[in-house]
């Protein structure tokens, strides 16, 4: 069983472990409030801490198989930019698809380059059979995301999250291993020697 994080990458992205010393670069870009608004779990008041105490849970969730982060860095300017993740893997059958993308890098394509190759991970290193996700209705860019991605929109739930006292719609989206093979949404990989 691999206790190492492996590194992805894409053509403008690698996708690799968080260390320790990201927390600075990760507190800068969650710092003002923009991302945690359309997120589920990231606090509106963040601190350096938090992502230090964030950044500590990754190494036991990849080795419990119930989680595994990574982070989105542009090979160009080796900049992190966001944060892309598999949670709730549930062993042989589903995980649940979370990503940010630090706002300044907003609308160039990184959160879905990012997606398709976390999805090529999903369904054939980990080999789940449905990768899922979820996103406020209010956050379109999301689902966006989600269907560029080859994902499809599954249901709509009414006022189902509460956000910082607010009542939130929330669109849910999916795909299956065989819809993915089908639509061919693989990017090209190549085996990695990336810096860590
Ligand atoms: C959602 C988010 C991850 C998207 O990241 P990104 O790197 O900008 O995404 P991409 O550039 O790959 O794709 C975004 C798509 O949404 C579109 N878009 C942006 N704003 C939109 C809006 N208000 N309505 C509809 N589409 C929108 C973009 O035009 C783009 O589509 P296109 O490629 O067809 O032009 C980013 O906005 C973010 O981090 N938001 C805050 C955190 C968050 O909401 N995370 C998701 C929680 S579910």
């Amino acid at each position: 069983m691999k206790t190492e994080i492996q590194t992805l990458e894409s053509r403008r992205l690698w996708l690799r472990a968080f260390r320790q010393s990201d927390a600075g670069d990760v507190y800068s870009l969650l710092a003002d409030g923009s991302i945690a608004d359309t997120t589920f779990l990231i606090p509106k008041s963040y601190t350096k801490e938090m992502a230090e105490d964030w950044i500590s849970t990754h190494q036991s969730e990849f080795e419990d198989r119930t989680g595994i982060t990574y982070a989105i860095v542009l090979k160009e300017s080796s900049k992190l930019v966001g944060a892309i993740s598999l949670i709730r893997i549930e062993e042989g059958h589903q995980a649940e698809l979370g990503y940010w993308i630090g706002k300044e890098y907003w609308g160039k394509g990184i959160c879905t380059e990012a997606a398709e190759l976390i999805l090529e991970y999903g369904f054939l290193d980990l080999g789940v059979l449905r990768i899922h996700a979820r996103h406020m209705s209010r956050n379109p860019a999301s689902g966006k995301v989600l269907l560029k991605i080859g994902m499809k929109h599954e249901g709509s739930l009414r006022k189902h999250l509460k956000k910082w006292g607010a009542l939130e719609n929330v669109e849910i989206y999916g795909v299956l291993i065989e819809d993915w093979k089908d639509a061919n949404h693989r990017v090209d990989t190549v085996p990695t020697s990336a810096p860590r």
